[in-house]
């Protein structure tokens, strides 16, 4: 009885096993569907010249773009490090 018992749950976790197994490959495959690798490069960086680099960085400092007049991207996401994450949402000073 305990042999059979010992046998039967052996076969019910290999089986589980397998299927947890089946379902990570499944379900990686829908997500590659979905996502891919970001690119090595930004895509049209080839493109870029100097002039183009440093329009772009004024840009993200750029408060005058905020309808009040006092954030730039980079209130929330800071290039320069000086703030953690989790001051992203809402960015309130
Ligand atoms: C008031 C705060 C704030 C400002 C200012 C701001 N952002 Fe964002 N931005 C956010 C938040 C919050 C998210 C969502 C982040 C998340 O979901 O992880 C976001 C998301 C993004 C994303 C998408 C990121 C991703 O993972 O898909 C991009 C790109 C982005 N912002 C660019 C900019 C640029 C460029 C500027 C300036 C023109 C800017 N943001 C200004 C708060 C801000």
């Amino acid at each position: 009885m305990l042999r059979t018992t010992v046998m039967a749950t052996s076969i019910f976790l290999a089986s589980l096993t397998s299927n947890i197994a089946l379902a990570d490959d499944a379900l990686r495959a829908q997500a590659n569907a979905f996502f891919k690798p970001i690119p090595a490069t930004m895509p049209g960086s080839e493109n870029d010249t100097p002039e183009r680099i440093l329009l772009g960085e004024k840009l993200y400092f750029e408060t005058a773009l905020s309808i009040n007049g006092t954030q730039s991207c980079n209130s929330c996401h800071q290039v320069d490090g000086n703030r953690a994450r989790k001051n992203l949402v809402g960015c309130v000073r």
